[in-house]
C-alpha cells in the first residue's frame, strides 16, 4: 500500500491504473479506524481492482471546535490497518491540500439535511458534501463506500450523487457492532470504562424496541425508547426519531412507509454517539 499526501501524486498514480482499465473504489474516512471501516475497505477491495482510502479529519463538517480538537487522530495505526485490509492507497492530505481557499460552496438537500443531525449540527452536512464531492472529483471512483451507521449522511450523499450526476455507485454497508451490541465508532475511544458500560443501553434499547414495535404503535415505541434512555445512567437523549428510511421524515403509523428506521443520538458523558435500527426494510 502506498501512502500519498497530495492530489497531484494520487491522480498521477490513478491515471496509470485507470488507463489499464482498472476499477477504483473509494472509502472516505476521518481516520481513527476500527473494524467498521475495515468492513468498508474489505468490501471495496473485493469489488474493485484499486481501493483508495482517504484519511482526513474534515474541519468544515465540525460545528463544534471542541469536537474537532478532540477527534482522535491515529494515522500510523490507521495505515497499518489499511495495509492489512488490502487497500491500494491511503490518501492522507493536509487541510491546506484539500482547502487551499475556504470552500464557499453551499449544498442543500432539504428536507433530507434539515432534520435530525441537520437540525442539531447546523452546517455539518454542508461540510460533509464539500469534502465528499472534492474526493469524488479528485478520485473519480467507480464506487464509493459508506457505513449505514451514519444513516442520514448516506441518504444525503446518495441524493448529492443523483442531483450532481456523478457517474458512480454508492455502496451502503451494514453497521458493525461489538459482540455486546455497541455500534463501532471512532468516538468510542473517548469513553471511559463506566461510560462504555452506560453506552450499551443505547443498542440494548434499540434492539428491545424492535420486538416492542411489533405490538405497539409508532408513538408508543417512540415513548418507550425515550423513557428507557432517560432512565439509563449517564445518558442524555438528543433525539430519537422513527422515520421513513427514504425521505427521513417522521412517520405516524407503521404503514406510512415501506422502509422504516429509528435514528438516535445520545450524549454519553461528553461523547455524542449515534446509532440506528431498522423496523421495516
Ligand atoms: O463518515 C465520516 O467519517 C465522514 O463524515 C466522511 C464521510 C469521511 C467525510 O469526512
Amino acid at each position: 500500500m502506498k501512502v500519498v499526501h497530495t492530489i497531484k501524486d494520487l491522480q498521477a498514480e490513478l491515471t496509470v491504473l485507470k488507463a489499464q482499465g482498472k476499477t477504483v473504489g473509494l472509502v472516505p474516512t476521518m481516520g481513527a479506524l476500527h473494524a467498521g471501516h475495515a468492513s468498508l475497505v474489505k468490501r471495496s477491495v473485493d469489488e474493485n481492482d484499486v481501493t483508495v482510502v482517504s484519511v482526513f479529519v474534515n474541519p468544515t463538517q465540525f460545528n463544534d471546535k471542541n469536537d474537532l480538537e478532540k477527534y482522535p487522530r491515529t494515522v500510523e495505526a490507521d495505515c497499518r490497518l489499511l495495509e492489512e485490509c488490502g487497500a491500494t492507497f491511503a490518501f492522507v492530505p493536509s487541510v491546506e491540500e484539500m482547502y487551499p481557499q475556504p470552500d464557499t460552496r453551499q449544498f442543500s438537500y432539504a428536507p433530507l439535511d434539515t432534520v435530525m443531525e441537520g437540525a442539531f449540527r447546523p452546517g455539518h452536512f454542508n461540510g460533509v458534501c464539500q469534502i465528499v464531492s472534492k474526493l469524488f472529483d479528485v478520485v473519480k471512483p467507480d464506487r464509493a463506500y459508506f457505513g449505514e451507521k451514519d444513516f442520514q449522511q448516506l441518504a444525503i450523499i446518495r441524493e448529492m450523487v443523483r442531483q450532481m450526476k456523478y457517474g458512480l455507485e454508492i455502496v451502503g454497508c451494514p453497521i458493525v457492532r461489538e459482540s455486546d451490541g455497541l455500534a463501532l465508532s471512532s468516538r468510542n475511544k473517548r469513553l471511559s470504562a463506566e461510560e462504555r458500560e452506560n453506552a450499551l443501553n443505547i443498542s440494548r434499547t434499540l434492539f428491545k424496541s424492535v420486538d416492542f414495535a411489533a405490538t405497539h404503535t409508532v408513538a408508543e415505541t417512540q415513548r418507550m425508547v425515550e423513557e428507557a434512555i432517560a432512565e439509563a445512567p449517564g445518558l442524555r437523549l438528543e433525539y430519537f426519531e422513527i422515520v421513513d428510511g427514504n425521505t427521513l421524515q417522521k412517520i405516524a403509523n407503521w404503514e406510512d412507509a415501506p422502509y422504516v428506521v429509528g435514528c438516535i443520538t445520545v450524549f454519553c458523558g461528553e461523547v455524542r454517539l449515534i446509532d440506528n435500527i431498522k423496523y421495516k426494510s
